[in-house]
């Protein structure tokens, strides 16, 4: 683990915990018992553990981030020294949501009476919520009990990684960690992002998280679904094609290389699933590629599912030039546009698959589909184990305020989309008027 990562786990006091995944106060055994009972498909993470839930760029200081994994409400902010913080979206004093609330010099703030919380999570002001006269004789023991729920949350890389098990503790030196970071990012499988520049979008989905992983692991609908999309002249409906698939599964993650079966054309593209949520597509080796894209998958709630897509890229890295060619906006334009591609599929997909209607002998997996295969099985098994969707269980008469909410960005809410597509007129417009002004004043 790099000196970064336990840098960040010394200010949360979880370094011991996890190193590797090893949990704190319990034997080298306990451990190795606990992280050996692996599902049958050889992957040694469950569905629990560490996700990117959030993009370093998203987290502005001074702003409340709500999000939720598998229904639960949680809260992203930054406390002191800018520092990323994870809670339940739960105020130990009364149960209100810190929707509405704020962030003041890196204390949150609730939204009902006020109570502000420290970057460690006490509860800095108790005098406003409590009678005088605890204050006077217990104030303390108020203050340990009135204590925010939190997860641990690490920033690497610009994402904000956090350790997910379903269990907030107000004593992040509780928790035990079973999986380590570094099987997660990206520079454990050679791919040094800092070498790269990138282009990233977020897209909310309603419908279920397995399906949009699985999506990004199936390479045949790329030539059918995207083939007009995406600029690459060997994908298109004209040219959809099969490969010699070679996959491996490892305890960390699946592979599987798309080769030409024209030797001639070489290699299509390599694809990796590194459990619970990440995806890597490249093409070569990872640390060589020119063009690597990292997707990383957060079940919100079921038929809520968030996507942070990064393009990492070794050419047009100088920025004026990609400013004059609109670079960014260009290639947001063609994310928008593939996500709002699949997302009837998806939504679709997801009804069938809540109706049960697809099980098997329903459904009929192919040659192709072997990296859909190798993701059921590993999905199957973890889902017994970990069971993520039984820990907050929502039920037909819960309340659906966070349901209610509109989620943010495209396909679901077209407004950046639109936005993107102003923003490149615009800028043609301004492109096309320079000439025409600089002639105007030659004359
Ligand atoms: S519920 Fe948060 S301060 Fe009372
Ligand atoms: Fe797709």
């Amino acid at each position: 683990m790099s000196d970064e990562v336990l840098r960040q786990l010394d200010t949360l006091e979880l370094k011991d915990q996890a190193l590797n995944g090893s949990i704190s106060g319990k034997s080298k055994k306990d451990v190795e018992h606990k992280t050996s009972i692996k599902p049958s498909n050889q992957l040694s993470s469950g569905l629990l553990g560490w996700y990117a839930a959030c993009s370093s760029r998203e987290l502005k200081e001074g702003t409340i981030h709500l999000f939720s994994m598998f229904n639960e409400p949680l809260v992203l902010y930054r406390g002191k020294d800018s520092q990323a913080r994870c809670i339940k979206d739960l105020c130990p004093h009364r149960g209100a949501s810190f929707l509405d609330g704020e962030v003041k010099n890196g204390e949150l703030v609730c939204p009902y009476h006020g109570a502000r919380f420290s970057s460690k999570g006490e509860c800095t002001n108790l005098d406003r919520i409590t009678c005088q006269h605890i204050v006077d004789t217990n104030y303390n023991n108020y203050a340990k009990k009135i204590h925010l729920y939190q997860y641990p949350c690490i920033e690497r890389d610009g994402y904000i990684y956090i350790y997910y098990n379903g269990n907030a503790k107000t004593n992040l030196n509780e928790f035990e960690i079973n999986s380590s970071l570094d099987d997660t990012l990206a520079e454990s499988y050679g791919f040094l992002p800092s070498e790269y520049e990138f282009e990233e979008v977020v897209v909310d989905f309603k419908c279920d998280w397995a399906r949009i992983i699985e999506n990004h692991l199936d390479i045949l609908h790329i030539f059918w679904v995207h083939g007009d999309t995406i600029p690459d002249k060997d994908v298109s409906r004209k040219v959809i094609t099969s490969f010699n698939q070679a996959i491996t599964r490892e305890s960390r993650q699946i592979e599987s290389k798309y080769n030409h079966k024209d030797p001639e054309k070489g290699e299509f593209i390599t694809i990796k699933f590194i459990p619970p949520g990440r995806i890597m597509i490249y093409k070569g080796s990872p640390d060589t590629a020119r063009y690597v894209q990292v997707l990383d998958h957060i079940p919100l709630a079921q038929n809520r599912s968030r996507v942070i897509v990064r393009h990492y890229r070794r050419f047009l890295k100088n920025k004026i030039f990609t400013k004059i060619f609109m670079f960014k906006n260009l290639q947001q334009r063609i994310f928008y546009k593939v996500f709002a591609e699949d997302y009837n599929i998806l939504k679709t997909q997801t009804f069938n698959q809540q109706m049960g209607y697809i099980e098997k002998d329903n459904v009929k997996l192919l040659g192709e589909d072997k990296m859909v295969q190798y993701y059921w099985d590993w999905l199957q098994s973890a889902l017994i184990k970990d069971n993520p969707w039984g820990l907050h269980p929502t039920t037909p008469t819960t309340n659906t305020v966070h349901l209610d909410r509109p989620m943010k960005y495209p396909p679901e809410n077209p407004t950046l989309a639109i936005r993107n597509d102003q923003s490149i007129m615009l800028k043609l417009l301004i492109r096309a008027l320079i000439p025409i002004g600089l002639l105007f004043l030659l004359i």
